[in-house]
């Protein structure tokens, strides 16, 4: 399908994964294997419709009250994808990480630093947020403009110092899993988003169900506070 709309970023919240697993009788760690596998196949099918920028919610600050083998289940994954991105680059793609690095084993930080500088050139991005929390990615913002010395910010200050300041706005969050709420997902950045929530399972998420939304988006009339 060919995108109509001119949409330049979305953003998915990839709920679901636990569901999808005990549906089928499965520990969680079963249903973020499937999660992970659809977070490729959705990235490569965004850049195949023509949307340049995508966003993805892997890991929330919250996520770590997660059992411990939950946890380390989806850093393994992660670790996965680094090991698999670092050695079959993307030419086209531009990797970011939004979040609190600190927190991840120095492997892993180094891992993510490196494809991150790798892949800076590159138009199209994939974002990813992990260990990504909305609201602690403005109150840096604002701790890391006090530190250089402002005493007055514009809003413009603060979307050049939030994590994902390389990519214009998400035109589109898509949320599955049932839930209708935004769960402290770019919401500096969500101001003017259209928000889309579907009961689909994360791992069930198919590319006609996007290419369905997408058309939803077409038909909406987006403003940005004018008439
Ligand atoms: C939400 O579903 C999913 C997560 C918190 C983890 C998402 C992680 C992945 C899909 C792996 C990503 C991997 C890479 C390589 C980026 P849930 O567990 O909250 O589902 P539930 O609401 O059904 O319990």
């Amino acid at each position: 399908m060919e995108v109509q709309n001119d949409i330049k970023h979305i953003a998915f919240i990839m709920d679901g994964n636990g569901r999808w697993a005990k549906k089928r009788m499965m520990p969680r760690e079963y249903g973020h294997n499937f999660g992970a596998k659809k977070f490729r196949e959705v990235a490569s099918y965004c850049y195949d419709i023509g949307v340049p920028y995508v966003t993805f919610y892997a890991f929330s600050t919250e996520n770590w009250k997660r059992p411990v083998s939950e946890v380390n289940a989806i850093m393994k994954l992660f670790m996965e994808y680094l090991d698999e991105a670092q050695k079959s680059r993307d030419k086209d793609v531009g990797i970011a990480f939004l979040g609190e690095k600190m927190r991840f084993s120095e492997e892993m930080r180094s891992k993510m630093k490196f494809l991150e500088n790798a892949t800076s050139a590159c138009h199209k991005k994939l974002c990813i947020a992990i260990n990504y929390g909305g609201r602690a990615e403005i109150v840096d913002a604002v701790n890391k403009l006090f530190s250089e010395g402002k005493t007055e910010i514009t809003e413009e200050d603060i979307t050049n110092n939030i994590y994902s300041g390389i990519c214009p706005p998400p035109d589109m969050i898509i949320r599955t899993g049932g839930e209708m709420r935004l769960s402290n997902f770019l919401m500096w950045q969500s101001a003017y988003s259209e928000l889309f929530f579907t009961d689909t399972l994360w791992p069930d998420l198919r590319k006609s169900e996007i290419d369905d939304i997408i058309e939803q988006f077409g038909k909406r009339k987006r403003r940005f506070g004018g008439v």
